[in-house]
């Protein structure tokens, strides 16, 4: 239903049929409870902890922590004390309390027709065996097993055999390059990797044994051995695929291991702030950051996020579109997901393979209910014809949900109009690795939406907005978006690096946890992200930082200096446009442009690969030598006005760089 509203933006109303079965069914049962969760957060989720299983209670308070680095280091604390496995409060309760024959995952592959299913009792076999397979092999509590696996449920009962044992699991997207894969593997020091021999992308095919091996051979190299390689066999026989690498010193079979392996396997009691995974993400200084969270607090907050911004009842089918390797993977496909016993579809494949209509055929035929996808497919998906849609029923579906990037108003409209029939609402939902689950989002039944705004803060989330100084701005207005308060799915540390923790997340505007992101609110109270205020690209949802690009573009031995920004995408919302400044006596030409994409490839992955590479005579800069990225930006979105460039070591460079550009853009 839709109503305008005072600024005429129009205004969609929660519908009957929505409300009626909505757990929150009106915006002033949302803030009531809202309310009640910021004024007593111990209280809130300390009712919320009784869902679960827990070994013992708390040695000490429920919460713990400082927020504010003019007191001291930074801290967060939920539940220490207190002994739980996620494992058994996700699957051994579900089948207790009468689930067991219930599917847990429905999974379909790359080809239509390759598919499975799992019941909750099938799968606690699964992820015994697979966790007594890890025991093993010498893993024990606190260990870090690192997995890099197709979007498979193997992929999920690793992730689940790892929590059951206190082991930690590092999941790495099986799109990353195999340098890629030897940093993760070293920071984290993983001592075993699951991986498989290989998945097809549609009809592009990725060699994960081989590119495992090769990341093995560099850990190696770098003096820290892996114990084991795990390989699931994946592929199918018929499929034509290259010889895969073997070696039987540390190789095993995952077929093989399994077979053999126990299907009983007690949890380990761990405490509620023991660590549960490690997931890397892009940091503004190059080096990737291992997102830390741990086991308690995430449990309680993606089981809450879950059951109330999905409004996820128990004969609901969800379908997220994320893959394992990322944050929505972790928390909506697997640990929210189970905590409210979900049925839950689990695609290994890309949005147009076999053709434009795969999402829609994967809605008709399992009846999801809840489609959960980002911005970057919706803006592919709308370009082809509308009958890839229609061809299909979407009647089962209730809710549609969309994650990863600021979606605009007319994506926000196709998504709403023609996918949901203008019946389901949109759940914009905001969030980042580190803040382990949305934390500014809508709920279906009670938040009336505005494309393009993911409305209001979640339970628990105190958000606000500060200026350039740090001063929070009240009401109406425009700055970096803070949170104000800890709640129990945040991140705790960067693994092995507090100081950097501190450093990205509380020292820009102390007492607070600053997103990286700007925001506006409305008069309404309403967040509108306005996209990463450092120097991040955010490419197809992938976030991507500049300094992690222009290192790999700098180890090209032509290429003296480099700088990369984001320039905007019909499709990916933002692409990647690199300039460079050749050595003396260097030319480019186009086998040095398909060398420097080889490099990229390589190093970080098919996904960073830019649209644009541009060599420069030079880089604007500023006195002290920092390059001017915020100009290069604006010229390469084609923005009228620079602002300022008094600061520029030579100003006139920016009219010949402006000329270059423009020229390039018209030829691509
Ligand atoms: C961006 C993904 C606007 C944002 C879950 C954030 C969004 C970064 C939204 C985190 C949204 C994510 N609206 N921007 N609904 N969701 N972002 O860590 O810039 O891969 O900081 O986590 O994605 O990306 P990450």
């Amino acid at each position: 239903m839709k109503s305008p509203t005072t600024d005429s933006k129009p205004i969609y109303l929660p519908s009957d049929a929505i409300q009626k079965r909505a757990y929150i069914a009106s915006l002033d049962e949302y803030l009531e409870i809202y309310n009640a969760s910021i004024k007593d957060p111990v209280k809130f989720w300390e009712k919320i902890a009784t869902d679960f299983f827990w070994k013992t209670k708390p040695a000490g308070p429920f919460l713990n922590y400082n927020f504010d680095l003019n007191k001291g280091n930074i801290f967060i604390k939920w539940m220490e004390g207190a002994t739980t496995n996620i494992c058994y409060n996700l699957v051994d309760k579900t089948i207790q309390d009468g689930y067991g024959d219930k599917i847990a995952y429905y999974w379909e592959g790359n080809e239509p027709g390759e598919q499975k299913q799992i019941t909750y009792q099938a799968l606690l076999k699964a992820i015994c065996k697979c966790a007594n397979v890890l025991k093993g092999l010498g893993i024990k509590k606190g260990d870090r097993v690192a997995i890099y696996m197709p979007n498979t449920i193997e992929a999920i009962v690793a992730m689940l055999s790892c929590a059951r044992i206190g082991a930690v699991h590092v999941v790495v997207f099986a799109g990353f390059s195999a340098n890629a894969l030897a940093e993760r593997i070293i920071a984290a020091q993983a001592k075993l990797l699951i991986t498989a021999d290989g998945t097809f992308r549609g009809t592009k095919f990725i060699a994960l044994k081989s590119i495992a091996t090769q990341a093995l051979m560099q850990c190696k190299g770098a003096g820290h051995p892996v114990s084991h390689c795990i390989m699931l066999k994946h592929l199918h026989t018929t499929q034509q695929i290259p010889e895969i690498p073997w070696d039987d010193a540390i190789d095993c079979a995952w077929e093989r291991l399994m077979a053999s392996a126990s299907e009983v396997c007690a949890p380990e009691w761990v405490d509620g702030e023991d660590p549960l995974f490690i997931l890397y993400t892009s940091g503004s200084t190059g080096k990737p950051k291992g997102v830390l969270h741990t086991t308690g607090g995430y449990l309680l907050y993606t089981a809450t996020v879950f059951k109330y911004v999905f409004d996820y009842h128990p004969e609901d089918i969800f379908f997220c579109s994320g893959d394992l390797g990322w944050i929505t993977g972790h928390t909506f496909n697997v640990y929210g997901a189970l905590a409210c016993k979900s049925t839950s579809v689990v695609f290994d494949g890309i949005p147009t393979y076999p053709d434009g209509g795969r999402f829609w055929d994967l809605i008709d035929r399992y009846k999801v209910t809840t489609f959960y996808t980002a911005p970057t497919a919706i803006r592919t998906l709308m370009q082809l014809p509308v009958s890839y849609v229609t061809k299909y029923s979407r009647a089962s579906l209730r809710i549609l949900g969309s994650v990863g990037e600021p979606i605009d108003p007319s994506s926000w409209r196709w998504f709403y109009e023609v996918v949901g029939s203008s019946r389901c609402p949109i759940i914009d939902t905001f969030w980042q690795t580190e803040t382990g689950a949305p934390i500014i989002c809508p709920l279906p039944g009670s938040t009336p939406l505005k494309p393009g705004s993911a409305t209001l803060p979640f339970w628990g989330i105190v958000a606000t907005i500060v200026d350039e100084d740090g001063i929070e701005i009240i009401g109406r207005g425009k700055g970096h978006l803070v949170i104000k308060n800890p709640w129990p799915g945040m991140a705790r540390t960067i693994d092995g690096d507090h100081q950097r923790f501190q450093a990205t997340y509380f020292e820009p505007y102390h007492g607070y946890y600053y997103t990286g992101d700007g925001a506006q609110r409305d008069a309404d109270g309403y967040f509108w992200i306005t996209g990463r205020t450092d120097d991040m690209l955010n490419c197809s949802g992938h976030l991507i930082s500049t300094a992690e690009i222009e290192s790999v573009l700098m180890q090209h031995p032509s290429v003296a200096e480099a700088a990369a920004v984001s320039a905007l995408h019909a499709i990916k919302g933002e692409s990647i446009h690199c300039f460079i400044v050749l050595k003396q006596e260097q030319l480019y030409n186009e086998i040095m442009e398909s060398e420097i994409k080889s490099i990229i490839r390589n190093q970080i992955g098919a996904f960073a690969v830019p649209d644009l590479i541009q060599p420069v005579p030079a880089l604007p800069k500023v006195g002290s030598g920092k390059i001017m990225r915020r100009l290069l930006r604006k010229i390469v979105r084609q923005e009228g006005h620079l602002g300022d460039t008094s600061t520029l070591v030579d100003p006139n460079s920016i009219d010949q760089l402006r000329g270059l550009i423009l020229n390039k853009a018209k030829m691509l």
